[in-house]
Parts: C-alpha cells; structure tokens; sequence
C-alpha cells in the first residue's frame, strides 16, 4: 500500500500528488509555510491527509517560532513570553486553516495541536519540551489516523454485498489519509473478503483524482477497477450492476449533510434513481458538530484555469467564465450509512451523530494532559 507521508529528522516528507501516476516524487517540507502551500497546491490531498500533513506543519511553525528566539530566551516560561509565542503559533494556525476551508480535518487538527501548545504552557514546559511534545502528538494523528481508516474498513465491509460492483468517485484512498483509506479502506476490506467484483472510479475533473489517484491506487494492490468518465456514472448504474457506491467526505453536519468531491452530489440522486445504496465513509474528525446542516459548510472555489484547461491543455476560450467549486453537498436523505471507525451511522442522523459526538467527547484521545 503507498505512504503518503513520512515524518524523518524533523521534516516533513510529502509524494507529491500532483505527478500521479506519471512519476513518484517526494517533496521534503521543513517550514509550515511549505506544508501550507502542498495543501493548497494539492500536492498533499484527501480531508485526513490533510489534517496529518496540517499537525505536522504546526510542529514546525513551533519549532521555527523557538528557533527565532535568543537561546536564553527559550529558558523564559513567563506568562508574556508564553503569550507572545502561542500568538505567533494562532497566527501560523489560521495561515494554515485558510489553505483549504472546505475538508475540517484541517482546521481540527491545528485546533487539537493549538489547544495543546496552550496546555503545555500552563503546566510549564519550556519551548523546546513544548517542541518534542507537539512533534509526538502530530505523529499520534497520522499513526491513530490508519488504525481508525482499519476499524472503518471492518464495519464497511459488513454493509458491502458480495459480488460487489461498486462506484466511488475522487480518491479516498491511502492517498487521502495517513494509510488504508476511507472509502478505498472499506472496499480493500471486502476485497480481502473476497466479496469485490468490480470498482468504478469516476475520473473526477477538474483534477482528476479517481483516473490518476484511484486508479492508479487499486491496481497496484490489484483490485479490479474500471475508469469511467464523470458523465458515465449513471449509465453504468443503469447498464454495469452498480450495486453499492461508497465515497468520502470533507465535512459533515450534524444532521448528516455531507461535504465530498465536486459530483458526489449527482452521483448519489443518480444512485437514488436506480434504488443503488450510498454511503459514506469518514473518520469523526471530518463530522462537524458545530454545524446544524449543510448550508453552513464553506465551499472552496479554485481557480479558472483549472476548468479551461486539460492536462495544461487549452480546452476553453482563456476569457470565459468559470465556476470551479471544489465540493457539493449531499443532502443527508440521500445518505444510506456513513461509515466510521465507531461503527455505521444510519438515519435519522441527527439522533447517531449526536451519539458519536458522546463518544468523541468521552475519549479525548488527543487531550494533551501533563
Ligand atoms: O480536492 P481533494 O482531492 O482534496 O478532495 C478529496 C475528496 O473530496 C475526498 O473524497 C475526501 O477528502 C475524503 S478523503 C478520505
């Protein structure tokens, strides 16, 4: 299975995204602005990926945050200098949060490294402890990242037929996470199971992560996958056996609305016109409790070129207008299950994700305590 990441000698070491399948590069990141612009270039993609990379790159905005200081500085743990360094820290945070506003994986994971630089300050450790300890703590989301997308796998496997010929659409692979996948993490489970016929990526333009990423993916762990081009994926519901779709998510309100890869949306009233379940599977980090449903999740917008090109191929006027949203919405009674790594939520959703937020709030499983 590839690793999307690696964390070695302090740095941060991303395969760069961008080149698949055409090649495998490594680009290496040892400031947080680097990091910052792999997530908004794409280099590094996937809601929970970018969440890990995100943790990372907070380790080193601490670590460049120390190093700025005078040396005799870094043994001063007064409540000014604290104050002083945890704003740099909340500013390098909302640098990084901007970079991609729709996935909360983000936004969640600056917040847990930023609540835990702030607890660290309480109970006194110097910068450079406060350093070893949000280096650690970063590689617990990434390493805690695989066991979840595992447990997922399990439960998802469960909801999968046999002889399953199943649609997905964008990449929620290993590329997308920290290892395994979400909703690739729940098809390579029933292939393990022996229960996959065949997978249908959707070729997901503008930058096509299901033709390159998905793609490109399954054939290397051998399961079966046939590309079709976005327009195709209710013809082959109709004409191929279609008989589950499992995709990702970005963002997912309270009420089960859900964020995902632009087209997830007409994939899933597709899959309702022809009685085809949908499902999603996300670990709990990418559900937003906060919001009442899905009209409050921001969508990114990128830019023009991304339409009026193919490949860095010309295929529309230069002066034309775009409209280039990133994500949709699929509205929750569209929603069948979202698989998670605590097991699969069904409808009503306002009822099981209220549940899940018990849970979530109960473990505290990044809660940095002294
Ligand atoms: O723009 P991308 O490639 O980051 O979009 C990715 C998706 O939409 C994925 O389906 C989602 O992040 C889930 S990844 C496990």
């Amino acid at each position: 299975m590839v690793e999307t990441m690696k964390w070695e000698d302090g740095k941060l070491i991303l395969l760069d995204q961008t080149k698949l399948p055409v090649t495998v590069e490594w680009i290496s990141c040892d400031t947080y602005r680097r990091v910052g612009e792999a997530i908004q270039k794409l280099e590094v993609r996937g809601a929970p990926a970018i969440g890990a990379a995100a943790a990372f790159a907070m380790a080193l905005a601490w670590r460049q945050i120390a190093n700025a200081e005078q040396p005799e500085a870094l043994s001063v743990c007064s409540k000014s200098a604290n104050k002083k360094r945890l704003a740099s820290f909340a500013k390098a945070r909302a640098e990084l949060d901007a970079a991609r506003p729709t996935a909360v994986n983000l936004s969640w994971a600056t917040k847990v490294m930023y609540d835990a630089a702030c607890s660290m300050a309480e109970a006194g450790l110097d910068p450079q402890q406060t350093e070893t300890e949000l280096e650690t703590l970063a590689v617990k989301i990434y390493e805690l990242d695989i066991d979840k997308n595992k447990k997922m796998g399990e439960y998802g496997a469960e909801v999968v037929p046999e002889n399953a010929v199943i649609l997905t659409h964008c990449n929620a692979g290993a590329l997308a996470t920290c290892g395994w996948g979400t909703a690739l993490g729940v098809i390579r489970s029933a292939h393990q199971q022996g229960k996959v016929k065949m997978v249908y990526s959707d070729e997901t333009r503008p930058l096509l992560q299901g033709s390159r990423l998905t793609a490109w993916e399954l054939l290397e762990d051998n399961i079966p996958v046939t590309t079709i081009t976005d327009n195709m994926a209710a013809w082959s519901m109709k004409t191929k056996g279609i008989n589950i779709v499992i995709t990702g998510a970005d963002r997912i309100a309270a009420n089960g609305d859900t964020a995902n890869k632009i087209g997830t949306y007409g994939v899933a009233l597709a899959a309702k016109a022809h009685g085809i379940p949908f499902y999603i599977a996300a670990p709990a980090s990418t559900f937003d409790f906060s919001l009442t449903d899905g009209s409050q999740i921001p969508i990114e917008e990128r830019r023009a070129e991304e339409v009026r090109s193919f490949q860095g191929a010309v295929s529309a006027p230069p002066n034309v207008k775009v409209f280039n949203p990133a994500f949709d919405v699929t509205p929750a009674k569209l929603i069948a299950g979202i698989i998670t790594e605590y097991g699969v939520l069904r409808p009503p959703f306002e009822r099981s994700i209220g549940e899940l937020k018990t849970k979530v709030l109960k473990e505290e499983l990044f809660t940095w305590k002294a």
